[in-house]
């Protein structure tokens, strides 16, 4: 276990990702270049540290042991002795190469030097690093201390044993890992991306409504939120931004196509829970509508895949079908094409999105030559490359 970690950055993933390797016992130091920021994010810690001992989750010994391992730094150099250094500064390439290219030259040849980002490639950040191959991304998802999850990507460099000892380490802080190659969006935010894309095709082609489309997905798909509803509570314009920069970094790939409701919520300001309404009105601490879902519906939702061949579009039925299929086709592209293995790309699921079944073991269990069926379907009707279906998926059908 590495036992003294450097943070860069003490905004909201630094200092979480810092809160949970001081609870594990590593000595931390953070750093970032605002001392305000700095100091604020201590204070945050502690008294996030004080609630959890008044609520009995956390003796008084371990306030004191945790809070001491914490230590806030402004000089960057302190950083030089870390075993460990996670990077989780503004999401700019030109800012983190700067930080990068600065840490490989204070740091030993052994030290890990890890990103947090979450879009940008490790390979560009590491670039003109000294010794890249101890460079990797260790993209931890939010809240760090809570989540599960944590994506170890390994960039054109990155070594073996890097990402060995990066597993050792993300392991010490009680979470699981899962690695992938250096590919815009990694596993999580790009096999997701169709949970919310289809879902907005459905509602664009008016064949249901976002209440609608939530209610199935949760009563169905067994989602614990729908995919509007999740839109909203992350912030439309968060959701969009990541849609847009996803699609640019497949040179438009029409699978990842953002949707013209979002734009319009996002121009129009409407951006979700934060501002009060998204695809839904918050105002007055009204929450999402919750529409029921019969029996009868959940039957004939399930039953979709029996029949794929025939035309079922427009139909309400149909929205859990497509919405799988689209997720369970990219995870199909991601092991294809060598982004991650398949029980790395389920586990990802699980853990970094709280999906009920990981989006392979799903298509087993439904078989994939079903999930094939809708997406011919699809394509048959819409005409759209969007649909086409992973080359793997047809042999695994
Ligand atoms: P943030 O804006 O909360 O924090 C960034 C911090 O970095 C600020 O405190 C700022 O003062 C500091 N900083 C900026 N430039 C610096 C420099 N040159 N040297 C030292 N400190 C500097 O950002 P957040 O949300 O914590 O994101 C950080 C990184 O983590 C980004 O790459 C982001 O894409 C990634 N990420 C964010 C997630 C989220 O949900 N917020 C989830 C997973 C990854």
């Amino acid at each position: 276990m590495e036992k003294f970690v450097g943070i860069i950055g003490a905004g909201t993933m630094g200092s979480g990702i810092a809160l949970a390797a001081a609870q594990s016992g590593c000595s931390v130091s953070i750093y970032d270049n605002n001392e305000t920021v700095l100091a604020t994010a201590m204070e945050r810690l502690r008294s996030g540290l004080v609630e959890r001992v008044s609520k009995g989750r956390l003796s008084q010994k371990e306030y004191a042991e945790t809070l001491a391992r914490l230590k806030p730094t402004t000089a960057f150099r302190s950083l030089g002795l870390c075993d460990v250094v996670v990077e989780a500064i503004a999401e700019k390439l030109d800012v983190k190469r700067e930080v990068f290219k600065a840490m490989s030259d204070i740091t030993a040849e052994q030290t890990l030097l890890a990103s947090n980002t979450s879009a940008l490639s490790i390979g560009a950040i590491a670039a003109g690093c000294k010794f890249p191959e101890r460079i990797l991304g260790m993209h931890f998802f939010n809240p760090a201390p809570v989540m599960k999850l944590v994506e170890l990507v390994s960039g054109i460099n990155t070594s073996d044993l890097t990402l060995v000892r990066a597993k050792e380490f993300v392991n010490g802080l009680g979470k699981e890992s899962v690695v992938c190659r250096d590919t815009p969006a990694f596993i999580v935010n790009r096999i997701a991306r169709n949970f919310y894309g289809e879902s907005l095709r459905i509602a664009g082609e008016g064949t249901a409504t976002p209440a609608e489309i939530d209610a199935i997905m949760r009563e169905v798909g067994k989602f614990k939120m729908g995919p509007f509803e999740l839109m909203d509570f992350i912030g439309i314009d968060v959701n969009y931004t990541v849609t847009q920069d996803v699609y640019n970094a497949y040179f438009q790939e029409p699978r990842f196509r953002p949707h013209q409701m979002q734009r319009t919520l996002f121009e129009s300001g409407r951006l979700g829970r934060k501002s009060g309404q998204g695809f839904y009105d918050y105002t007055g601490g009204k929450a999402s509508p919750k529409i029921p879902v019969g029996a009868g519906q959940v039957a004939a939702a399930k039953a979709v895949f029996e029949q794929s061949e025939k035309t079922f579009f427009l139909n309400k039925d149909a929205v859990f079908a497509r919405v799988l299929a689209m997720i369970i086709n990219e995870a199909m592209f991601a092991v294809q094409e060598d982004i991650a293995s398949e029980p790395d790309i389920d586990l990802a699921m699980k853990l970094g999105t709280n999906y009920p079944a990981g989006p392979i073991e799903w298509g087993r269990a439904i078989g994939f030559e079903k999930i094939h069926g809708v997406l011919r379907a699809l394509h048959a009707e819409f005409q759209d490359e969007r649909y086409k279906a992973a080359p793997l998926l047809k042999i695994y059908a």
